[in-house]
């Protein structure tokens, strides 16, 4: 066994003895959906245990990890059943992992670039380069396209985009630059309010997952009457998958269901679903009575192996960490639900960026949300589902260039929603279907949540709009997760007047 798996494996169990040694210490409203599993904050030093061993690996990693360029080696391509899509936010990006287990993927010298879309022809040049793992995809809108472009490949791709007259701009020079910039460590004075307020959550940062999840259970500890945490099943790798309830206890709310992280390296979105969770549990009793009287439901990470590997291995990963049977591991959580699974823009091969998993459902962490839905007898109005980048609120369907019934409501509460944001923040939110705005995907949790009757069922794509794209520099936490706020409240007006 590698150091690193011997890692895992300890915190693994740590993190198990923990919970099973955790008295269950929360009041709890008395319904169906919220029964006997709660998780209750660990006061006792196991938590320090934790954290101590994990930061202790963090070390070990930064004093080993110099940037070695080429750790990562490309595989070939492997046909995909819609290659053809080279919209997909990323596509066939497949590494070889580092083979000692402390390496991070070193992004040096690789850049971002900015690929206009308005000439005929960029699709096929794309999907050239990008089968030779060349470049892979980043975001997209009606007239650009983002691409990574790899170190050694910046003359082949300027030389073919030349050849076909493709315009296209430089937006980050070295993108190894811009993560290592990405989330600076605390001073030491932060670190000592951290501990006097009982959790070390802040938006000034972007949290390890133990951040988070010590600031849910602080939560739970702190307004029992409120708030109340649970696990709704178990990651690949043995992580909890932890849901935060807030509510009043009124027997007519109706539930709203807000999840983030389901793509590891969007990170703005767990740091954003916590800020909201932060605003209603600490300001609870001064807040709306629109937000009051609604039961909400909050799944801040949902791909918890993901985002741990995103601090550890790879900023850019974007699936789970299902292992694979061959050399690429992962699963796109988001083309692995089950309304019209295995549609387009999903890939069977499972080392593309978009690949949809062996069956419906075939992961614990989407299958999590199903068997949580399945289970709850809340009446749900609304399902959100947060992401980044590019600015966007998007309502099915994904799967195919359709809309539902009711998309003229959507539409209507999702301008609603992107004013205010506008007014409070000044950014931009493009509303539409997601086919429409962005390129039909099928298996994405939105579709599925629509399937099965959630009336307001959003993809937000938050901030920003391809300049950082992923690795959004901490300063635009509080802003644009207080902008999406102006938004969210719109949403929860509209579920009380629906
Ligand atoms: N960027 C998201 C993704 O590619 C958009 C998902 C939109 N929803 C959908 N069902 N296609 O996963
Ligand atoms: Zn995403």
């Amino acid at each position: 066994m590698g150091s690193w798996s011997r890692t895992v494996l300890i915190l693994f169990l740590t993190i198990s003895a923990a919970v099973l040694s955790t008295p269950l210490i929360n009041k709890l409203q008395p319904d169906k959906e919220w029964p006997q599993l709660v998780k209750q904050p660990s006061q006792d030093e196991s938590a320090e245990t934790i954290s101590e061993k994990s930061k202790g690996g963090l070390a070990v990693e930064l004093v080993n990890g110099q940037h070695l360029a080429e750790t990562v080696k490309k595989t070939e391509p492997e046909d995909s059943e819609n290659e053809d899509d080279v919209s997909a936010d990323i596509i066939s990006k497949c590494l070889i992992e580092a083979k000692d287990d402390f390496q991070k993927v070193d992004y040096t010298g690789a850049q971002l670039w900015k690929v206009s879309t308005e000439k005929n022809g960029w699709r096929v040049v794309l999907n050239r380069l990008r089968r030779r793992n060349l470049i892979s995809t980043w975001g997209t809108n009606g007239t650009s396209i983002d691409i990574l472009v790899q170190p050694n490949a910046i003359q082949n791709v300027t030389n073919a985009l030349n050849r076909e007259k493709i315009h296209f701009e430089i937006i980050i020079e070295d993108l190894q630059a811009r993560i290592n910039q990405e989330n600076p460590p605390l001073d030491e004075n932060e670190i000592e309010l951290q501990d006097r307020r009982g959790h070390r959550m802040n938006w000034k940062q972007y949290h390890r997952l133990e951040d988070i999840y010590g600031f849910l259970d602080y939560l739970a500890k702190t307004y029992p009457a409120i708030v109340s945490v649970k696990s709704i099943g178990n990651s690949h790798e043995g992580r909890e998958i932890k849901l935060l309830r807030i509510s009043n206890g009124n027997p007519k709310n109706k539930a709203v269901f807000i999840d983030g992280g389901i793509h590891a390296r969007e990170w703005i979105s767990p740091a954003t679903v916590t800020y909201y969770i932060n605003q209603f549990a600490e300001n609870f009793d001064v807040e709306d009575d629109d937000i009051k009287n609604i039961d909400w439901y909050f799944v801040p990470v949902l791909n918890p192996d993901g985002y741990e590997y995103t601090h550890l291995k790879d900023r850019l990963w974007r699936k789970n960490r299902k292992p694979g049977a061959g050399r690429c591991s992962g699963v796109d959580l988001n083309r692995n639900f089950g309304y019209r699974w295995g549609g387009k823009g999903t890939s069977n091969s499972p080392c593309d960026e978009i690949y949809r998993g062996p069956r419906a459902f075939s992961e614990p962490e989407s299958k999590a949300i199903q068997d949580f839905f399945k289970s709850s007898a809340s009446e749900f109005s609304a399902y959100l589902t947060y992401h980044s980048y590019g600015q966007y609120i998007l309502y099915p369907w994904g799967y195919d260039n359709a809309v539902p019934p009711d998309h003229l409501d959507l539409n209507a509460v999702g301008k609603k929603m992107a004013t205010a944001i506008k007014s409070t923040g000044d950014d931009n939110y493009s509303v539409g279907s997601s086919s429409n705005l962005l390129y039909p995907a099928a298996g994405g949790s939105d579709d599925w949540a629509k399937s099965i009757g959630i009336k307001y069922t959003y993809t937000i794509e938050l901030n920003d709009r391809g300049f950082y794209g992923f690795v959004l520099p901490t300063q635009y936490i509080e802003p644009v997760a207080k902008e999406s706020l102006a938004g969210l409240r719109v949403l929860a007006a509209a579920v009380h007047t629906a």
